[in-house]
């Protein structure tokens, strides 16, 4: 029997089915989904106007070359326009690509050629992918690859003066989640990134935002840069964008994406109809009236909700939310029993914090399921 390479710690149960912010374990109990997907279930699970607008797609049109235009990709174009922060002069551009490693792969490039620069700054914490460039500037999970295509630095996160005192005339790049995820959900102090975004003007270095975890509304408003009121020279996002399919984005500022040479960028399934279907879908809901206030309201009941039981303190912004547990606790026994109690939570790689990243669309009043749930944790405890 076909078996596949090694590469992630299962939980016990397959899932069987998921509707909206519910999930359904092969033992028929069902739970939940406080995670998400890992923040790709922007709009639930098996939402039905995506449902119905993909079927559509599907039939008139389901894949062509990216050598032909289509009604699907100006729709998102469209789409994805309304959502954007104030670019400057020339606005923005996208480049459409499968996966947040690709996004943050070509954000680096795109920054490497415009500046005709060679050295990329990175962040102790950060998470970017596994391909060649993101995994050069991911600290967690450590790059892998014999060597990196490019020269890094790695510095401490949230030191502006540390950040302001490396970045100079050979930096092609300052690349960093907004709010670390994967490190436990770890917030930039204040002035942190307004101090890069100086660095990055007096220096010419582009400002890469990771945006894959903290895009497509998850903060309360459509990107990073409207909740911070930083604008960085690119973002990237993939994860929620197209709401469970395949896809990652590259957003430049057109005066940094017209300064790149011809032929540097090319992807077969990337900006394909169909996807791109689901990502207009995904940016027009976004921009609906009542879905970014949702967002807010669900964030301030699980946040009340959570501070309880094992919970020491919230952290985090939107429905990114890491709950520090009380010293002495480890993350996956409390998720594990979260989930015996029908709430499922994701880890981290701080064993003391569990992360929230919820379907955007998820009632507040559902915060109290895991309140319940946490309380019953802590009597076991
Ligand atoms: C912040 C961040 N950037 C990039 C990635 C890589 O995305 P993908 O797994 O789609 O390549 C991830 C994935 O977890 C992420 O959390």
């Amino acid at each position: 029997m076909l078996t596949e390479i090694r590469a992630y710690t299962r939980l016990r149960l397959p899932v069987v089915e998921a509707h909206g912010c519910e999930i359904t374990l092969a033992d028929g109990r069902t739970a939940l989904d406080l995670y998400g997907g890992h923040c790709v279930n922007t709009l639930g699970a098996g939402d039905s106007g995506l449902a119905d607008r993909l079927a559509r797609q599907w039939q008139k049109l389901s894949f062509t070359t990216n050598l032909l235009d289509h009604a699907s990709r100006r729709e998102f174009l469209e789409a994805l326009d309304a959502t954007l922060p104030q670019g400057g002069a020339a606005g923005w551009q996208v480049f459409c690509t499968n996966s947040g490693a690709e996004a943050n792969e070509n954000a680096l490039k795109i920054a490497c050629a415009a500046t005709k620069r060679r050295r990329v700054v990175y962040f102790q914490g950060a998470f970017h992918g596994r391909t060649a460039a993101a995994a050069a500037v991911s600290d967690t999970k450590i790059a892998q690859w014999p060597s990196s295509p490019f020269e890094t630095q790695k510095l401490p996160w949230g030191d502006t003066a540390a950040a302001k005192a490396a970045i100079n005339g050979d930096t092609a790049a300052v690349i960093l989640e907004p709010i670390q995820s994967l490190a436990g959900v770890v917030e930039p102090p204040a002035g942190f990134l307004e101090g890069l975004r100086e660095a990055c003007n007096q220096s010419g270095a582009c400002l890469i935002f990771d945006d894959v975890q903290t895009g497509n509304g998850r903060l309360g408003t459509p990107w990073s840069a409207q909740h911070y009121g930083v604008t960085p020279d690119l973002f990237t996002t993939a994860k929620g964008a197209a709401a469970g399919l395949p896809i990652g984005l590259t957003v430049a500022r057109a005066e940094v994406s017209s300064r790149i040479p011809d032929g540097l960028l090319g992807s077969t399934f990337g900006g394909g109809p169909f996807v791109l279907s689901a990502a207009a879908e995904v940016a027009r809901r976004v921009m609906e009236p009542g879905f970014l206030r949702n967002v807010r309201e669900a964030s301030a009941a699980f946040r009340s909700a959570a501070l309880r039981g094992p919970v020491e303190r919230v952290r985090g912004a939107g429905l990114l939310l890491g709950l520090v547990l009380r010293p002495g606790l480890k993350g996956s026994a409390v998720r594990d029993a979260l989930l015996e109690r029908g709430v499922l939570v994701g880890t981290s790689d701080d064993p003391r914090v569990l992360r929230l990243s919820p379907p955007l669309t998820i009632a507040p009043a559902a915060a109290q399921r895991l309140a319940s749930a946490l309380e019953s944790v802590e009597a076991v405890a």
